[in-house]
């Protein structure tokens, strides 16, 4: 599984850089909105030297298939080539993949709801899909079930499009999705944070402390080492 952070917050993104095998970056609007009127280029900038390799994901705002080509342009005139560019799966935005492909650019397709528009993403030649689990149980549909599908049809046809599951509001359904199949996720920090918040695994950590300490007599391992030497 590859592991994204679903947020532009540069503290956040410096902490868990240090912490998780991060892959990737990924952001929207509403994601964007959270940290106020930036100057969002060069926050954007600062986010890929500390992710240096991993991958920045930035969405188009455009409604018409000119409108998102002409936001990709100008995210890609603006923070480089490399650049994924987040376009949603609606009529103008298959349009944009379609072009934004023949191309040669990095595209998420996204705001994933249905299997149908993941099938069109993966035949649009779309290196991400990004189905979202959380919305998705909001509407009564089985997330697992879509990300299940689209895994299937990747690999039935060959294709190089990953699943990148999104939209997440608790580890279980990341869990889900990952026994799908899907081949990426990406999460809020929140949701990283919870992966790591049961009090038994900080419990064991001091036990074993405890023990240790109670039978050499000395804090840790190197201590225990410095001691012999
Ligand atoms: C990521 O690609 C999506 O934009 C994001 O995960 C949506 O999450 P939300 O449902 O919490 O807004």
């Amino acid at each position: 599984m590859e592991f994204m952070l679903d947020t532009i917050n540069i503290e956040k993104i410096r902490y868990y850089q240090s912490i998780l095998p991060l892959v990737g970056v990924t952001s929207n609007p509403s994601i964007i909105k959270k940290e106020g009127k930036i100057d969002l280029f060069a926050h954007l900038k600062e986010i890929k030297e500390i992710i240096g390799k991993g991958s920045l994901h930035v969405q188009v705002v455009g409604e018409t298939t000119e409108e998102i080509l002409a936001d990709a342009q100008a995210i890609l005139d603006q923070l480089g080539n490399d650049i994924f560019i987040k376009v949603p799966v609606n009529e103008a935005g298959l349009a944009a993949i379609k072009q934004l492909k023949e191309k040669g650019v990095n595209v998420t397709a996204t705001a994933i709801y249905s299997e149908m528009q993941g099938y069109l993403a993966i035949a649009a030649g779309a290196d991400y899909l990004a189905p979202y689990y959380n919305r998705m149980e909001n509407l009564n549909i089985d997330a697992a079930a879509i990300i299940d599908a689209l895994v299937a049809e990747i690999k039935r046809t060959h294709s190089s499009s990953k699943v990148l599951a999104a939209s997440f509001k608790n580890v279980a359904q990341v869990n889900q999705a990952c026994r799908k199949g899907a081949h990426s996720m990406t999460a809020s920090p929140d949701i990283f944070a919870q992966v790591f918040s049961m009090p038994s695994i900080q419990e064991a950590v001091t036990n074993f402390q405890k023990d240790w300490e109670g039978t050499f007599n000395v804090q840790n391992v190197k201590a225990l080492g410095d001691s012999e030497e």
